[in-house]
């Protein structure tokens, strides 16, 4: 073992070597600064060593000492370039927030209800022949379902209208009449105005029967209203749901509230078999109406009609069974 300043220089040689490679070895934070506290900490081995600068003989110790402090200075230099290496790999393979070549999440696209269409259809329809929209309630006064349209209590013909009774004269309307109503005693004529909604009934469901359906309401009063215009507005409005070629007939019917009143059928295909499916019922507005919402019947007359968006919808989109458009079944959804 050599002695003296050359064992001393050696010696810190070496231990700068052995730093330098541990650190450039270091692949952590921590491996840094175990390397770090082993070379330059309190007790560390550059420590030990210039403590023992002092056993050297006066004159040689600058020469080590400044040698020791190039040690120290190359260790320092050693560990800073490594931190630095550390951090740049760090964040080249920092994971990104997302990665952009994966395919996106998708989710299922949603669309229109069938009912929903062959609604907003029938209102364009209508809205080309100078219709707008009008709304009541689903849950109306007894007065509006029956009385008002000529539907007197204990009255045979309540039984084609018959509905869910709430309580007193709380009602689920049976059809969408009530709003004829509710406008003529907002406005005066001339109107002409449709109102789809839902309406209940207690009818044992089948293919065509729903107890939970839907109704588009059609009213047209003014002073030279005729059969004639309610024919030609029916006519035209199947026409452009159905295709030129449509095949329509009236037959003569009974409604309380209209007179004369007709039941309008479409031929159509019906589950596989064509046949005359009966879509809607219409009339001239009954005097005994206008009365009631305070029109002059010697004054006005109207027209007024009222069909089934579901029937609307089976024959448009040729769907067998009216039951399907309520069960929600999205297999059934999605083929539409
Ligand atoms: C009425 O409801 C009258 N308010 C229609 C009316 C309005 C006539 C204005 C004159 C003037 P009706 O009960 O026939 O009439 O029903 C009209 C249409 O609703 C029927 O033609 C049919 O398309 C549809 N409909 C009736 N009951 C059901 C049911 N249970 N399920 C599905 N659709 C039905």
């Amino acid at each position: 073992m050599t002695g003296g300043m050359l064992g001393m220089l050696d010696e810190l040689t070496r231990l700068r070597d052995e730093a330098v490679a541990r650190i450039e070895a270091a692949s952590t934070l921590d491996d840094v600064e175990a390397a770090r506290v082993a070379y330059l900490g309190r007790k560390g081995a550059l420590k030990e060593a210039t403590a023992r600068l002092a056993e050297l003989p006066a004159d040689q110790r600058p020469g080590a000492g400044k040698a020791a402090n190039e040690v120290k200075t190359a260790i320092h230099n050693a560990l800073a370039a490594r931190l630095q290496i550390i951090e740049r790999v760090r964040a080249q393979t920092a994971r990104p927030a997302y990665d952009i070549t994966l395919p996106g999440t998708r989710r299922p696209m949603g669309r229109e209800h069938p009912l929903r269409r062959a609604a907003a259809e029938l209102i364009e329809v209508f809205a080309r022949l100078g219709f707008e929209v009008a709304e009541g309630p689903e849950v109306e006064l007894e007065y509006y379902n029956f009385e008002a349209l000529n539907i007197p209590a204990e009255h045979a013909s309540r039984d084609s209208f018959d509905t869910f009774y709430l309580e007193g004269d709380v009602v689920l309307r049976s059809h969408t009449s009530p709003v004829q109503i509710r406008v003529m005693e907002q406005r005066q004529p001339p109107i002409r105005i449709v109102a789809p909604g839902r309406v209940y009934r207690p009818d044992t469901p089948d293919a065509t029967h729903s107890p939970v359906f839907h109704q588009i309401e059609g009213l047209a009063v003014g002073e030279d209203v005729t059969f004639a215009d309610l024919k030609a507005c029916l006519t035209l409005a199947m026409r452009e749901l159905f295709g030129p070629q449509t095949e329509i007939r009236f037959r003569p019917s009974f409604f309380p509230f209209t007179e004369p009143s007709a039941e309008v059928d479409v031929y159509a295909e019906i589950g596989g078999q064509r046949r005359w499916l009966e879509l809607l019922g219409a009339g001239m507005v009954h005097p005994k109406v206008f009365e009631a919402v305070g029109y002059d019947p010697e004054r006005y007359t109207g027209f007024a009609f009222g069909m089934g968006i579901d029937r609307i919808a089976l024959l448009k989109y040729g769907i067998p069974d009216i039951r399907l458009l309520l069960d929600n079944d999205v297999r059934f959804l999605e083929q539409l």
